[in-house]
């Protein structure tokens, strides 16, 4: 493994840890918490912002020409080549409400290409890692997609949100259905990629992801033997359809995908 990207995946772990504690630390006063709506089902909190402004910070002393790109505050843009993807909270939907499914994500780019990717989830103590090149693991685990050939061996994240077109996400639950799958949804898009690449689920799917929700989760699903069609390199900032799973079963998926979506 390259050394720089070992150095900086050490990093992340511990602040990915950190950062996730501070979050469920509030998490566990939530009563004490403003919720602010953003859109349909996409809110935010005090906790999501102070979560982001706590790892912008140790990351602008740690590496202060590196860009950064986060869900709750603007752009900052760096000169080394390297840029951090943050989501402070996946999963602000079930952290509102009291649900103990959500994480923290942290990736890190090289010219626009993930090459570490974080993702903690606090309510479990579950750390998934992975660095392009050093495998991925969850704990001392590594992971490896599902090696199953038919979608009905198994359960699809299907990725419908507030944003998603009722209709439209009403047919990607009957696709998955009836090629005699299940869908899984959980309001956390990051963790719900975590598990393809850890084999839990056999793929997914969703429309429109954020580079901060799907980075990480994808720079796994390569180490851990998986295929995608996802970000184009370069897009840091901007919302891209994600399909996503084991060798055996992606193009399977790609195929619901194209007619669902067109
Ligand atoms: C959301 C979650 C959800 C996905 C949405 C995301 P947030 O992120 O990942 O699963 O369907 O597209 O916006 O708002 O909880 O960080
Ligand atoms: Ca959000
Ligand atoms: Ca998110
Ligand atoms: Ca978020």
């Amino acid at each position: 493994m390259n050394d720089d990207y070992r150095e900086r995946l050490d990093f992340t772990v511990a602040l990915a840890r950190e950062a996730g504690a501070y979050a469920h630390a509030q998490f566990l006063k939530l009563e004490t918490l403003t919720v602010e709506r953003k859109g349909h089902q996409d809110m935010v909190t005090e906790a999501d912002r102070a979560t982001e402004t706590l790892v912008r910070a140790a990351l602008a002393r740690r590496w202060p020409e590196d860009g950064i790109v986060g869900e709750e505050h603007a752009r900052v843009h760096g000169t080394s080549g390297f840029d951090w993807v943050i989501d402070p909270i996946d999963g602000t939907a079930n952290f509102v409400s009291g649900i103990p499914h959500w994480c923290t994500v942290i990736a890190c780019c090289k010219d626009g290409v993930p090459v570490v990717g974080v993702i903690f989830d606090p309510c479990t103590g579950e750390l998934f890692r992975a660095s392009k090149g050093g495998g991925a693991y969850v704990g001392e685990k590594p992971l490896k997609v599902n090696a199953a050939t038919s979608l009905s061996e198994g359960s699809i994240f299907a990725g419908v949100s507030g944003k998603s077109d009722p209709k439209v996400a009403a047919t990607l639950i009957a696709e998955i259905l009836g090629a005699r799958s299940l869908f899984f949804r959980a309001a956390s898009g990051a963790l719900g990629l975590a598990y393809v690449a850890a084999g839990r689920l056999l793929g997914g799917v969703e429309d429109r992801m954020n580079s901060w929700d799907c980075f990480a989760a994808l720079l796994m699903l390569e180490e851990a033997g998986g295929r995608h069609q996802g970000y184009p390199p370069g897009s840091l900032d901007t919302g891209t359809k994600v399909v996503a799973g084991g060798p055996g079963v992606h193009d399977a998926l790609a195929r619901i995908a194209a007619k669902v979506y067109g």
